[in-house]
């Protein structure tokens, strides 16, 4: 069986050097595995497939025991953030005003869901607990920006605006609102 790889997947001399330290570092310790992959996401924000391999091989673990451990703590990730990295409250006051709606919505223009990266680098979605803005939820942020009382149709023309096309698709849309907060 093939297993498909991507860039992603891939360490430069430079990170490979500090994962080695890293994993040097915890070498011998009991349950090591965790406090390494906390540690190289850390460093390089995610935990890339050559780092698990590494790991697996410094530790004498199978790669699927490495592969296991990340997949089961929301902590670690498997691909990079995106260019333009999503949050999306869940919390109690967004939740019920429709924050799953939205996420739904986003997860369907996308094809990712909380956790993943789209593979072109562009985008990630991540959902937590408040943004701080209870009062205009449901709320989502994209870097920087906040958008508020957010409808799932108003999803596709934000998306939009980071993207090469539609960003007038999105300026024609007074419906949802840009806060600060
Ligand atoms: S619950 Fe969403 S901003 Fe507080």
């Amino acid at each position: 069986m093939s297993v498909k790889t991507s860039s992603f997947d891939k360490l430069n001399p430079e990170q490979l050097l500090k994962v080695r330290q890293i994993i040097k570092k915890h070498q011998g310790e009991d349950g090591a595995l965790i406090p390494i992959l906390r540690d190289i996401q850390e460093e390089l924000g995610y935990l890339p497939r050559d780092a698990q391999v590494e790991v697996a091989q410094k530790l004498n673990i199978p790669l699927s025991e490495v592969y296991s451990v990340i997949t089961f703590y929301a902590l670690f990730s498997l691909k990079p953030k995106g260019k333009y990295h999503i949050n999306v409250c869940k919390g109690t006051a967004c939740y019920v005003r429709g924050a799953e709606g939205i996420l739904e919505k986003l997860k369907d223009v996308l094809g990712i869901g909380p956790g993943d990266t789209t593979d072109d680098g562009l985008f990630s979605i991540d959902v937590i607990r408040c943004l701080g803005a209870c009062g205009l939820g449901p709320v989502i942020t994209i870097n920087d920006e906040t958008y508020a009382r957010l409808k799932p149709d108003n999803i596709p023309g934000i998306i939009a605006r980071y993207t090469d096309v539609g960003t007038k698709d999105y300026e024609e849309r007074p419906v949802q609102e840009k806060v600060n907060v």
